[in-house]
């Protein structure tokens, strides 16, 4: 299997990161942010805290490839009924070799060996077919459709909504 590392963003990586979801990514652009939001968002707290979090992804070779992240979603009002959703954003031209789905093995693997979470979720655009493949390959199940949770480039989108349990098989 194709092998990638995870490990904090660092400052040297935010130009690259940031140049990610131009507008005409099919999946990635959710309306223009700040030039500067990755920037800022790194000088708060490195981009990790107890709620979310973001890691560089890098390939076999040491090259930046992209990064993944999560936060958490609560589905009650106690820790106890505490997700985690996970994302990834690879740079297109490290798409289509099989990073994203070594990249989301070693998410879950990372907050599994690292958190107490037992649920891991993802939500991607029912259009979407390179990301549900990845998950797929990547121990998650496929859940179900959540109905227009997104509204993005002039309509509504239908998401495709992924878990993995602490207790489901690793690929
Ligand atoms: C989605 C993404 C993470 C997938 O990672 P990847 O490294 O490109 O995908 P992989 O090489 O691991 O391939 C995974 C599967 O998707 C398929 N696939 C890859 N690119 C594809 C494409 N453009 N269209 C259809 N299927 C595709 C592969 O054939 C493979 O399927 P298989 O197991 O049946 O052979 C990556 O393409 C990406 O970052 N895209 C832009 C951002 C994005 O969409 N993020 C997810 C938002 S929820």
């Amino acid at each position: 299997m194709t092998t990638v590392r995870l490990r904090p963003v660092r400052h040297d990586d935010i130009p690259l990161l940031s140049a990610g979801e131009p507008a005409d990514d099919p999946f990635g652009f959710y309306g223009f942010t700040a030039a500067n939001a990755l920037e800022r968002a790194f000088a708060a707290n490195g981009l990790i805290s107890d709620d979310q979090g973001t890691l560089a992804v890098e390939d076999d070779q040491g090259v930046l490839a992209g990064h993944v992240g999560w936060f958490a979603v609560q589905h009650g009002p106690a820790s106890t009924a505490r997700a985690l959703n996970v994302g990834i954003a690879l740079l297109p031209q490290h798409r289509g070799r099989g990073l994203g789905t070594a990249a989301q093995v070693a998410l879950a693997a990372y907050l599994f060996e690292n958190t107490l979470i037992e649920r891991l979720e993802a939500g991607t655009d029912a259009d979407n077919i390179a990301e549900q493949r990845a998950l797929e390959r990547s121990g998650f199940h496929r859940e179900g459709i959540a109905r227009h949770a997104q509204f993005r480039t002039g309509r509504w989108r239908d998401l495709v909504i992924y878990s993995r349990l602490r207790g489901d098989p690793a690929p």
